[in-house]
């Protein structure tokens, strides 16, 4: 028996509670018997101090700001993989050979094409409608036309389902970007990479050949690299509890691009572009900082801090490169890179954010590369639910390869009216 938590609960009841260790990171008490040997739940909304599974994929250390996917550093991953090798790995633990990366790429751009009649569903939405909602209900939809890969217990199943969506997010995010334009949409051109399609099929036109510029194309693929994966974030718990009760994946991922359309969440890279547009220049920024500490003010620096990075966030450092890079390359700058910049300089050396361990997280300086390539706001979220596909995926395939995995349903601690009867209308 291993080192073991020494718990006395109520009536004096004392409890030897095993701690199990990981590879790298905290261990965990495992509290699985809690509730049968006392009586008794723990209490943490937010999941603040609580493990809800046991995974292999992703490794974050929040105070040293470090993000490993199978144990490869983002920084290194960023510069010299492919989100296409990325996601080989993230599926399959190791990166692949030169054989293994090509099949993989030629077995995703054969599921790049929509049923043609998913295309019509484009056509019940208003023109102005959130390219999220379109993603709803789009990858929702998605299971009312595979019913042949819908056994989730098949493994060959469950593979299949996950090559579809990794493959179709491109063709729905880039129809959604198109429909809300009012342009054709643009087929799959499966002889161009994975980034590159889909960099043809959003700005690509009917009318004249599209070149896919191969700077773009290397810092869009960056982009899907560093939104791949983050561990037990809200949106892939949110795809791991929905596939807990079977429910199958096209429905777990409409459910995990629900919860990141959040502003606390992936809906936080719109937000924060828009939030230094209305800052406009560095003059203003001190009255904004101000804001984000008054606790009487709802607003906060969106695109700053996070549940576990209480350092600087690694995508952010990389995605800051990336903003000089593109920039450089292209020729181009935008007054809003040097106001995102000055922001971090002030919030960084101010108290509050120093003692609050608020950081820059991947959604601050994003928005700004994504507006240069030419995305309105609006498509921000929907890219990062392009990327983090691929991560939904592989941490719903690993839920439910878990021998011990049961449906995920969570107790509470109930404050409500104690047992009383029922009143007829005419006494109350
Ligand atoms: C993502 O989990 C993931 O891994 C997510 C993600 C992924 O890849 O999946 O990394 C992607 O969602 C990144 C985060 C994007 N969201 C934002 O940028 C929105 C702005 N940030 C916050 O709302 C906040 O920092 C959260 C939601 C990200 C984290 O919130 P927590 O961990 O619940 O922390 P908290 O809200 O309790 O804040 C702690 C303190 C509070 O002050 P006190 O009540 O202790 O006095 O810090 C303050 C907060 O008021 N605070 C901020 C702030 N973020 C936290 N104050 C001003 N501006 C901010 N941005």
């Amino acid at each position: 028996m291993g080192e073991s938590a020494k718990l006395v609960a109520g009536g004096n009841k004392e409890l030897d509670l095993p701690i199990l260790t990981g590879t790298v990171g905290p261990d965990v008490i495992d509290i699985r018997k809690l509730y049968a040997q006392t009586g008794m739940f723990t209490f943490d909304p937010g999941f603040t101090s609580t493990a809800a599974c046991e995974s292999a994929l992703t490794y974050i250390d929040g105070d040293e700001g470090v993000l490993l996917h199978r144990g490869y550093p983002i920084g290194q991953l960023a510069e010299h993989s492919s989100f296409m090798e990325v996601s080989y790995l993230l599926l399959n633990n190791e990166l692949p050979s030169k054989t293994e990366l090509s099949d993989f790429s030629r077995t995703i751009s054969r599921h790049t094409m929509l049923h043609e009649q998913l295309m019509s569903f484009y056509g019940g939405f208003r023109r102005d409608a959130h390219p999220m909602a379109i993603m709803c209900g789009v990858v929702g939809a998605l299971s009312a036309f595979y019913h042949d890969s819908s056994d989730i217990a098949d493994p060959q199943h469950r593979k299949i389902s996950s090559h579809r969506l990794i493959a179709k997010m491109p063709t729905i995010a880039a129809a959604a970007y198109k429909y809300s334009v009012g342009q054709p949409f643009v087929y799959p051109d499966n002889s161009l990479s994975y980034t590159g399609n889909f960099l043809r099929m959003t700005f690509g036109v009917p009318a004249e050949p599209y070149e896919v510029n191969p700077i773009v194309e290397r810092a869009m693929d960056r982009i899907f690299i560093l939104h791949a994966d983050h561990e037990q974030n809200a949106s892939t718990s949110t795809v791991r509890l929905a596939g807990s009760s079977g429910a199958n994946p096209f429905a777990c991922i409409a459910a995990g691009i629900a919860c990141l359309w959040g502003p606390a969440h992936g809906g936080a890279n719109e937000a924060a572009l828009n939030m230094l547009k209305e800052i406009g220049t560095p003059d203003k920024i001190p009255h904004y900082i101000a804001r984000a500490k008054d606790k009487n003010d709802p607003f906060r620096l969106m695109g700053f801090g996070h549940r576990v990075y209480k350092n600087y966030d690694p995508r952010a450092t990389v995605m800051q490169k990336t903003v000089r890079e593109v920039f450089d390359s292209l020729k181009v700058s935008d007054p809003l890179f040097e106001t995102a910049l000055r922001l971090e300089e002030l919030a960084l050396s101010d108290p509050y954010f120093i003692e609050k361990k608020l950081f820059p997280n991947v959604d601050f300086y994003s928005g700004i590369i994504l507006s240069a390539i030419g995305f309105p706001t609006t498509m921000f979220t929907a890219l990062f639910a392009l990327a983090r596909t691929v991560g939904w995926v592989a941490q719903w395939n690993e839920m439910i390869s878990d021998p011990n995995q049961k449906i995920g349903r969570p107790r509470q601690l109930y404050t409500g009216p104690t047992e009383r009867d029922y009143l007829p209308l005419g006494k109350r």
